[in-house]
């Protein structure tokens, strides 16, 4: 018989247009890995993970439709893996909850998202500090094996696996422990500015940007010496193209243009316009209708909850709320 394949699960804040940092920091191996057929694939949009921060209907509306587009338009085929979005099972809430009743609140304030949120703002939502039990619950209903994130979330899937072990120890065996996957060759993508790229930064380069976005953002790459290596590299430049290109193509040019920034530059441009424009022409055409983006994510929702529900009902048997 045929082994079984392994789930593979990932989501989305629908907060904004992606950026290239956003693509190849995480999402570009949710393509990599659903492309080798070797996992179930559940991708889905954490639209109550993004109530934290986008508060007003229509936005959070046009974010979740948006990025459903991004999805599809960077090779997450709806008829390969099932596309959902969050707060359309509710079974994820509700494990979110059960979580709560077994995790304390030190342990949660050990969390980089939340001291990092401390650290910035006086104010934080209690779903904040409550977000990595609904990222745990996330994870945990589908038996998932693997969780393709970036570097910044790995903190959270082990918060997932802890509680995964913490539930069995007390209840029995209910959860699979799933294991994070990140690329180890995935560096932080530098912005325009130097800095990490970030939409909160302003110095992102869109995912899909057009031609003339592009130009405009390459020409404004920081290169002063700070930010230029030892023999006329410009670093943030290299770091960028780096990206697309491979080392002993850059490696060449990059000597032949030595201290040339600007044709570096032009370089870059044409570059990343090639590697962007089939992006974002599938994005275009995915855009049109609206109607059917619906109709799969609703399909999704209905894949999604046949798995959820049997994981939600088996944790709420273990835990004696279910009285049959
Ligand atoms: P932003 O900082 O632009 O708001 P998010 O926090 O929404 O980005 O990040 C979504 C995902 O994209 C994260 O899991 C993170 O790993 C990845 N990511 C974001 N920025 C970068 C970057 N500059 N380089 C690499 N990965 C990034
Ligand atoms: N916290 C993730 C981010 O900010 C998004 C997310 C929510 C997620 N639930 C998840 C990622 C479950 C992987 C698995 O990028």
């Amino acid at each position: 018989m045929k082994e079984p394949k392994k789930a593979l699960l990932s989501g989305v804040k629908p907060t904004g247009r992606p950026h290239i940092g956003n693509y190849f920091g995480a999402m570009k191996q949710f393509v990599d890995l659903l492309n080798t057929g070797k996992y179930d694939c559940y991708f889905f949009i954490a639209d109550y993970h993004g109530l934290n921060l986008i508060q007003n209907a229509n936005e959070m509306r046009e974010n979740i439709i948006e990025l459903a587009i991004d999805y599809m338009a960077i090779g997450l085929d709806p008829k390969k893996c099932v596309l959902f979005k969050q707060s359309d099972i509710s079974a994820h809430t509700e494990l979110a909850w059960i979580f709560d009743t077994i995790t304390t609140m030190p342990y949660l304030m050990r969390a980089h998202a939340y001291k990092d949120a401390e650290a910035k703002d006086k104010e934080i939502s209690v779903g904040t500090f409550n977000y990595p039990m609904l990222m745990a619950a996330d994870i945990l209903l589908y038996d998932t094996d693997v969780v393709p994130v970036g570097q910044d979330q790995k903190q959270h899937v082990e918060y997932a696996r802890d509680t995964a072990q913490k539930f069995n120890r007390i209840f029995g065996e209910t959860f699979r422990v799933p294991e994070p996957f990140i690329l180890e060759d995935v560096k932080v993508v530098p912005g325009i500015d130097g800095r990490k790229m970030s939409k909160s930064y302003g110095n992102d380069i869109n995912l899909f940007a057009t031609d003339d976005e592009i130009q405009k953002a390459v020409m404004s790459i920081v290169t002063d010496s700070n930010s230029t290596g030892s023999a006329g590299i410009p670093t943030n430049v290299y770091a960028i193209h780096e990206l697309i290109r491979d080392k002993n193509y850059l490696d060449k040019l990059y000597t032949e243009k030595q201290g040339r920034y600007k044709d570096l530059k032009d370089a870059l441009v044409k570059d990343l316009q090639n590697f962007i424009r089939p992006l974002r022409d599938a994005r275009e055409k995915i855009a049109k209708d609206r109607k059917k983006i619906i109709k799969i994510l609703e399909k999704g929702a209905k894949q999604a909850r046949k798995k959820a529900d049997v994981t939600l009902e088996k944790a709420k048997k273990n835990i004696g709320v279910t009285l049959k």
